[in-house]
Parts: C-alpha cells; sequence; structure tokens
C-alpha cells in the first residue's frame, strides 16, 4: 500500500490523502519513486468532475525502482523526469518509459518536477507559432508555468513578446527572462502582432484577435477563466484573414521523450529557468491547489513528498 492524492468532491481543494494500492507495472513501464511532483490547472479541472478510477498527478520526478520486462533504456536507481497520463501525486507512480527520461545530477528534483506539462507545452507552442525570430507576439496568462518557459524559448528565437500579467511585480521577471514589455491586460496591448497566444478565455480571445496583424496567427490554448470565449460580429473590430488555430500540447506528434529530453538539457545548460513560485511539502497539496486558483501562484507549483 502507499499513499496517494484521490478526488473527494466534499473537500474544498476536491482531494483527500488516502491509502491506495501500489501500482503494479506493465511490461513497457517503469516504476518511480516520487521525489516531486507539480500541480497544473488541467488538473483542477478535472478534480471538479473526476473520470472512473483516476487520481491526478501528470507531472513527478523520482528514482526508478523496477522496470518492465521490455524497458531497454531504463534502469533501476536512475533518478527521472516522467509525465505519467495520471496518479502522480502518491508515493509511487507507474509510467510508460517512453514517458521518461534520465536527470543530470546538477538537475535537482523540484525543477525536475516542474518541467513536463508546462514545459512541453511552451515548448511545442514555439513550433505552433511558426517561426518567431523578429515576430511581435502577444501572450495571455503570461505569469503561469507555460508563460515563464514560453518568454524564454521564444524571446531566446529573437520574438519580441508583449506579455499579460496581473501586476508589475510579475511582469518585470518576465521582462528579465526576456518580454519587451508586460501589460495589465490584453485590452492595454497597441499591436498589431503576427503572433497571439491566448489561454484566459472572456474577452481576451477577442481583444487578442482585434490585435492581430493581417495573416496574423492566433493559437488558443486554454481557458484559465473558465468563461468561454466571446466574438461580437455586430462589433467586430478586427481583421478577416488571420488564422485561428487551437492547440493541444499531445497534438504535436514529436516523442515526449524526446522533448523532455530537450528540455532537461536546456535546463542543465542554464538556457532555460524553471520558475517555480511556490514550493512546498505535499502535505500541502490542498493550499497550493486554492493558491493556484486564486491567481496567488507564480510560475510553477511544486510539492516534495517525504520531505
Ligand atoms: N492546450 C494545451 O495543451 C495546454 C497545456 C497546458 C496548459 N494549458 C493551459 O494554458 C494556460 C496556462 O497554464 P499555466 O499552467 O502556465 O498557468 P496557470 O496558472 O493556469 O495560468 C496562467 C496565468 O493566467 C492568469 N489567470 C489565471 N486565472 C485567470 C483568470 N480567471 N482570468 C485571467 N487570467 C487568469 C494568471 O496570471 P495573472 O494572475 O498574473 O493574470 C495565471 O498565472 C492554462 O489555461 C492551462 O489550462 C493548455
Amino acid at each position: 500500500m502507499m499513499k496517494a492524492w484521490v478526488p473527494d468532491p466534499d473537500s474544498p481543494a476536491r482531494i483527500r490523502l488516502e491509502e491506495v494500492a501500489k501500482p503494479r507495472i506493465a511490461a513497457d513501464e517503469v516504476l518511480v519513486r516520487v521525489a516531486a511532483y507539480s500541480i497544473n490547472r488541467g488538473e483542477t479541472f478535472l478534480l471538479e468532475a473526476p473520470p472512473p478510477d483516476w487520481r491526478p498527478g501528470k507531472d513527478v520526478s523520482g528514482r526508478v525502482v523496477a522496470v518492465g520486462r521490455d524497458v531497454r533504456d531504463l534502469e533501476p536507481g536512475q533518478r527521472v523526469v516522467a509525465h505519467p497520463d495520471q496518479a502522480g501525486w502518491a508515493e509511487w507512480v507507474a509510467v510508460k518509459a517512453e514517458r521518461a527520461v534520465t536527470l543530470p545530477d546538477g538537475l535537482d528534483d523540484r525543477t525536475a518536477a516542474a518541467l513536463p506539462l508546462a514545459g512541453l507545452t511552451a515548448l511545442r507552442l514555439t513550433r505552433a507559432t511558426g517561426p518567431l525570430a523578429s515576430r511581435r507576439v502577444l501572450l495571455t496568462g503570461a505569469s503561469g508555468g507555460v508563460g515563464h518557459a514560453f518568454v524564454q524559448l521564444a524571446a531566446a528565437h529573437g520574438a519580441r513578446i508583449t506579455a499579460v500579467a496581473a501586476d508589475d511585480e510579475r511582469g518585470q521577471r518576465l521582462r528579465e527572462l526576456g518580454a519587451i514589455e508586460t501589460i495589465p491586460s490584453v485590452e492595454d496591448a497597441r499591436g498589431p502582432f503576427e503572433i497571439a497566444l491566448e489561454s484566459t478565455g472572456g474577452r481576451a480571445l477577442a481583444a487578442a484577435w482585434e490585435r492581430l496583424a493581417p495573416e496574423g496567427r492566433l493559437v488558443w490554448f486554454g481557458q484559465a477563466s473558465r468563461t468561454p470565449a466571446t466574438l461580437d460580429f455586430f462589433n467586430w473590430k478586427g481583421g478577416l484573414s488571420g488564422t485561428l488555430r487551437k492547440f493541444h500540447y499531445l497534438d504535436d506528434p514529436t516523442p515526449v521523450a524526446i522533448d523532455l529530453d530537450t528540455l532537461v538539457r536546456l535546463v542543465a545548460q542554464q538556457r532555460l529557468h524553471v520558475e517555480v513560485g511556490l514550493s512546498a511539502d505535499w502535505q500541502d497539496t490542498p493550499a497550493a491547489i486554492e493558491a493556484l486558483l486564486g491567481r496567488r501562484a507564480r510560475g510553477n507549483v511544486v510539492l516534495a513528498v517525504g520531505t
């Protein structure tokens, strides 16, 4: 048996710590003793209506303790970062070997745990946008894990990024990491932008579209506010020639391990900084969820297991 967070609709953060069976691994999986995990907004949405037999946890770091009989590239004792489909907010998790990569000694568990979902999304967004060199880019919801990583990756390509963050302290950090300017609301953006990335919902999608250059591309990748995006035909100020592309990070055909390994190398070489804005013991997971949902957490939210 082991301890794991399970959905609980009656708790304020919709989870409770419970004794569950320790996972068994399939032939293509490894068993990881979890050292740290990060929490993501999408998982908090799933906690509102959890699928049967689902437990949260897509981002983990830790040590391999057993490997399935078909696994060739990993062995017990290795430190890894991994991206399981679920159940990583626990002491142990089973992960497909193709979703785990080894970690260099200098990369600590908390930093590594913040990498998978946010890092993969940011990296893959730089493909979805098309070439970024000298492009004017508008990024909403920039002060989360995805935003901090995207700003650095896109700035390294030479993008001219305008990032939306609620206050100037958050903006200051995003400017240090490569944004050219930061603004408190998408309505404050001047434009036009060749590329816009929107993930907050409500009016923000239309406001971003209105600031798109002719032939520009808007990448729509989330709805943090839960408020559906609105477009008003009779009060439309935007151009008509742009492209709207809905994005999901797993639609990118690149193997997860390839991109995860790229992220690990960039961090190890200090060319990508992981902005862990909230780090706590895993017993504090409910408070961490509430901080994330209350917009009090900045960057990645990471919990260390068993410290
Ligand atoms: N499509 C995909 O494949 C994919 C993958 C991963 C994540 N996502 C989505 O990408 C977005 C960013 O994810 P994340 O993990 O980086 O960060 P996040 O913490 O979910 O949100 C990023 C920022 O959005 C702002 N925000 C939060 N609630 C808001 C609201 N009600 N209205 C306006 N702004 C709000 C906050 O910044 P301020 O308070 O500073 O404004 C927050 O720091 C999320 O919507 C997430 O669900 C999509």
